[in-house]
């Protein structure tokens, strides 16, 4: 039995500068890419989810942040935030870094307006100093 991937590639040329391209090729070569078509896949995948050109996209969206747990009323906010956002949120994770601050790694499904929204208003909160989200395009987009 053979396995057919229905999927139809095309192929289209590129023209660039020679040093740019030496550039792009030594860069996808430290990150361990096999080959510029990859490279090249991730790119446009990256700018398609990154412009916010489409914000009811279909996403998974990470949201990792450090905060100060002595901040009650922050901690407060964080589980209100998640249990509000039951029908996003499918995970989290907590990781006490030191006595004063935590880590907290939460997953998230939804529209890319959504998980930004969820993410500015976690990232917004004072006593969180640092954030960032990560959104990945929902796979079936792929
Ligand atoms: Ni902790």
């Amino acid at each position: 039995m053979t396995w057919r991937i229905d999927v139809k590639l095309v192929r289209f040329g590129v023209s660039v500068k020679e040093d740019l391209l030496k550039q792009f090729d030594f860069s996808i070569n430290q990150k361990g890419y096999a080959n510029r078509s990859e490279a090249i896949r991730d790119l446009i995948r990256l700018s398609l989810l990154k412009g916010e050109d489409n914000p009811s996209a279909s996403a998974i969206g990470v949201i990792g942040y450090v905060f100060n747990h002595r901040k009650r009323e922050l901690q407060h906010k964080l589980t209100h935030i998640g249990h509000r956002r039951l029908g996003e949120v499918i995970s989290s994770m907590h990781i006490h870094i030191d006595e004063t601050h935590c880590l907290e790694v939460v997953v998230a499904k939804g529209i890319v307006k959504e998980l930004q929204e969820l993410a500015d208003e976690i990232i917004s909160s004072r006593g969180v100093i640092y954030g960032e989200l990560i959104l990945s395009p929902h796979p079936k987009r792929l």
